[in-house]
């Protein structure tokens, strides 16, 4: 027999066959509601039937960010979200500036900064057409979502969703029910009118902050920009995206005049590479599009009793992973010393094909041998030991080959598909006597 959902969390969708006080998925209280109701009025249709709705793209005239998003849809609520200081106040008034010269009518609705401070960024930045850009410091979600609504600005933009104050709900800005119910009104108010809906939301380093990650089922697109503070170079990547493809990132460089697109960001984080033992370069994948970045380990004496374990722009688990294989199969520890990994340039790799270049720079800097300035490394670490194929080895190895590298260390099943000379790697062993053939 069919079971079938007796309630369903309202926020997030959860179902159950029981009633519950808080939902155990997304922990919001008195949310349960049932979701049976009589159905014989229900309307269907077959999708063979319906016709498919394909809307119209507007560029936001800057190719980065229509590389990462797909463009705009008319109606389309899109937040974008990131840390402080990342550069998101940046890049909206950049997207607006470009929007009205190209003859939209843009509002930027702002809440954290003065519109004196927003003019006074536009005049440094001295962009042609920013002075165009229609500004409101109001944050009322009752009198925005109405100007929304009437249809009157093809782009409204909301810095931020933190800022938004629904005064028919009982709770102060920023607080989780005050952003969810601003934002429904606002989303609900744009599709109406087809008004194109930009919101920014604030996360902070573990994306933990309330506001952004309860909008994700209520907005279109989720873009997030990242970077590391003090470094120039800034991804934008769309994590959901009704409208398009998730598979993009754009690539840009925070300079004194806003975020610039970045022609050549390999050659960029490859300029101030070092040569020392523990380091390696690994051609990463941002979307499609190949990027070289060099991978540092070091491993020194500690002077605290528990010793530090520490990554940067590299998943820690992949570092206890790394350093658990290469203890268990190479016999190699590390032991009371603390150890330290970095990507240089302040990029975050997520991938899997990190591994290989995470264990060479480790076992480098165990070693104290330097790893040849001509060679790259990619690929996946299993638990045996051993190194698996990753995708995009093609494109991988093109870019190396065309920033004059000359070396490729792969797992062996990709060696032979390799446009550099390829050097399989099976597993740690083979790591290792890569490095120091006389060692073992
Ligand atoms: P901002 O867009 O205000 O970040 P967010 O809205 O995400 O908090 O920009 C943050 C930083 O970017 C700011 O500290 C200064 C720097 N910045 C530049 O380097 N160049 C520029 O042209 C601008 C506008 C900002
Ligand atoms: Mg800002």
């Amino acid at each position: 027999m069919k079971t079938q959902t007796a309630f369903a969390c309202s926020t997030c969708g959860y179902a159950s066959q029981k009633w519950f006080g808080r939902c155990p998925d997304c922990g919001d209280w008195s949310t349960a509601a049932s979701p049976l109701r009589d159905t014989s009025s229900l309307r269907v249709i077959e999708l063979g039937t319906a016709a498919p709705s394909i809307p119209a793209c507007v560029s936001t005239g800057i190719a980065e960010v229509d590389r990462a998003l797909g463009g705009l849809v008319p109606g389309e609520v899109l937040l974008l979200t990131g840390e402080p200081g990342i550069g998101k106040s940046t890049l909206v008034l950049q997207v607006l500036t470009r929007l009205r010269a190209a003859g939209l009518s843009v509002l930027l609705g702002t809440g954290e900064e003065t519109v004196a401070q927003i003019a006074a960024r536009a005049q440094r930045l001295s962009w042609r057409d920013a002075g165009d850009v229609a500004v409101t410091a109001c944050s009322s979600t009752g009198t925005l979502a109405e100007v929304v609504a009437a249809g009157t600005y093809d782009v409204v933009a909301i810095d931020s969703v933190q800022t938004l104050r629904d005064e028919s709900v009982d709770h102060g800005s920023g607080s989780v029910t005050q952003v969810r119910e601003s934002v429904l009104r606002l989303a609900e108010a744009a599709r109406r009118s087809g008004t194109i809906l930009l919101l920014i939301g604030h996360v902070t380093k573990d994306g933990s902050v309330a506001g952004p990650k309860i909008l994700e089922h209520v907005v279109d697109a989720v873009v997030s920009l990242e970077g590391v503070r003090g470094e120039p170079l800034r991804f934008l990547r769309a994590l959901k995206n009704r409208y398009g493809s998730c598979d993009e990132t754009g690539v840009f460089e925070m300079t004194h005049a806003g975020l610039a697109p970045l022609d050549d960001p390999s050659n960029m984080l490859l300029a101030d590479r070092s040569r020392a033992s523990g380091t390696v370069v690994f051609p990463s994948l941002v979307g499609s599009r190949p990027l070289l970045v060099e991978v540092q380990a070091l491993v020194a004496d500690s002077e605290l009793p528990q010793p530090r374990r520490v990554a940067l722009g590299v998943e820690q688990r992949r570092l206890t992973m790394a350093l658990a294989v290469v203890a268990e199969r190479l016999k190699l520890t590390v032991g009371k010393r603390d150890v330290f990994v970095a990507v240089a340039g302040g990029v975050v790799v997520r991938e899997p094909a990190i591994d290989l270049a995470l264990v060479l720079a480790l076992l480098s800097a165990i070693a104290k041998v330097a790893i040849g300035e001509d060679v790259v490394a990619f690929g996946e670490l299993g638990l045996a030991g051993e190194f698996r194929r990753v995708q995009g080895a093609e494109r991988r190895l093109s870019e190396a080959r065309r920033l004059g590298f000359r070396r490729a260390l792969v797992p062996p099943a990709l060696a032979a598909t390799s446009t550099l000379r390829a050097v399989p790697v099976r597993d740690v062993h083979s790591a290792l006597a890569f490095l120091a053939p006389d060692a073992r």
